[in-house]
């Protein structure tokens, strides 16, 4: 398996490119599905999880090229409407071919997706929205069958639908769900994630009616069918947040380029407060820093957007660990979201943990040892650290980080990080 080993120490400088944003990418490839002419993507990253997610749909008959960052997607001609296990074990945001595969199709088999290391992710509010617009939905031997064969014209049916928690890949399913169904949908608390917005403006190119994205209630007028059209995916607002930590820890001078300060409002926020310089203009972002022991630690609690990211709470625990001060970092969103911290004991870091809270006393220096990466942002959480570690730090399993970092250590080394991949 692939290792990362990583010399700390050196200072971050000069430019990079953000890509497009995985966890728009994901459900923006599932809405191919809904439409009977070829959609077209841009801006689609490199990653494993977009790789099994068209694996995924040409393994339901739609037919897909891929030429750099660019996919085509022709599903006119789906064959089959299942989402296997061996699929949905592997990437738990299969999920999102439900709503679509019911909404054009009348039915689905669809694997109920396991837990993984952040918490158990059920999907019942998922399930519980379709039941809403009339679906018939039950669940055996681990798999979701949904059918809407006993309905007006076999179409799932506009209802009112509040979602008790907010969720992001929930409000997405049922928003391509609403978008072929008869009548009006209304999804109250719904998510605001700047995700779920792109995901809803590629739907709207692609004729359907949506009006209220981007706040909590959200209404989408069903139409008859849906027809492909071209998208240039979000750039991927995490990514750029974790390049932002990255050089805040290191010191240095970093500009993002196809990144948008408007859709990181809190982490620049805590970052200024931390005592980095960060700039901005429309599509680039830009950081100045001294280094972790110029850094003040800060407080975080993720909630749902616009508050802090829960996808960016791991990176802000590697910088606290070296800030100076004491510090509480508090996860809402997850029940296990923690993993990183017996790995950056392992390094130094002096944490514990209460309940969804941990208490961070920031230390003088790191030192590198080898580590484990556990989630995807975990691992991302443990290169920063071993950017800052005295000596060498490695990494393993970090096929949790391909997941959702194109070309990282390349784009590490390219500012001055000296990250070298083994296997
Ligand atoms: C999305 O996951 C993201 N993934 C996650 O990013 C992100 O951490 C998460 O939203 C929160 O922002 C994608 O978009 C592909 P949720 P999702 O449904 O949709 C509970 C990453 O690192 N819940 O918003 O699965 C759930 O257990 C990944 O890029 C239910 O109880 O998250 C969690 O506690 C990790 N029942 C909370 O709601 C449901 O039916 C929020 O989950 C659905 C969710």
């Amino acid at each position: 398996m692939d290792k990362l080993v990583i010399q700390g120490g050196n200072r971050l400088n000069g430019e990079i490119t953000i890509s497009g944003a995985k966890n728009a990418a994901l459900p923006i490839l599932c809405a191919a599905l809904l439409a009977e002419t070829p959609l077209k993507l841009s801006s689609v990253p490199a990653l494993k999880d977009v790789g099994s997610t068209i694996k995924l749909l040409e393994n339901m008959g739609a037919k897909v090229t891929v030429i750099d960052d660019k996919v085509t997607l022709d599903a006119s001609l789906i064959t089959n409407q299942e989402a296997p296990y061996e699929m949905v074990k592997t990437m738990r945001a299969s999920i999102l071919v439900l709503g679509p595969l019911l909404a054009r199709f009348g039915h689905a088999r669809v694997s109920l997706p396991g837990g993984c290391a952040i918490g158990s992710r059920p999907v019942d509010l998922h399930i519980k929205g379709l039941q809403a617009m009339g679906a018939e939905i039950h669940i055996e031997h681990g798999y979701i069958e949904a059918t809407t064969k006993h309905l007006p014209n076999k179409r799932l049916q506009g209802a009112r639908y509040y979602m008790d928690l907010v969720t992001v890949t929930g409000t997405e399913n049922l928003m391509m769900a609403a978008s072929l169904a008869n009548g009006i949908t209304v999804l109250e608390n719904a998510a605001k994630e700047p995700e779920v917005v792109d995901m809803a403006e590629c739907l709207t190119k692609m004729g359907a009616k949506i009006t209220g994205v981007g706040t909590d209630v959200i209404t989408i007028e069903g139409v008859e069918r849906l027809s492909g059209a071209e998208h240039a995916v979000v750039c991927d607002r995490i990514e750029a947040g974790t390049y932002l930590v990255a050089t805040a820890m290191t010191g240095g001078k970093v500009r993002l380029n196809n990144a948008r300060a408007d859709l990181l409002d809190a982490v620049i926020e805590k970052l200024r407060d931390a005592g980095a310089t960060v700039n901005s203009d429309k599509n680039s972002i830009t950081i100045e820093a001294d280094g972790y022991a110029k850094l003040k630690a800060v407080n975080i609690r993720t909630a749902p957007h616009p508050a802090f990211p829960t996808d960016m709470q791991a990176q802000f625990m590697a910088m606290n660990i070296v800030a100076q001060g004491v510090s509480k970092v508090t996860e809402t969103i997850f029940e296990n979201r923690f993993m990183h911290v017996q790995e950056m004991q392992r390094l130094g870091a002096d944490i514990s943990i209460d309940g969804n809270t941990a208490l961070v006393k920031g230390v003088s220096y790191l030192d590198g040892a080898t580590v484990m990466a556990t989630d995807l942002r975990a691992s991302a959480s443990l290169v920063l650290a071993g950017l800052v570690a005295r000596g060498e730090t490695v990494i393993e399993r970090i096929y949790h980080l391909d997941r959702g970092y194109e070309n990282l250590e390349a784009k590490l080394n390219s500012l001055g990080a000296d990250v070298k991949r083994v296997n």
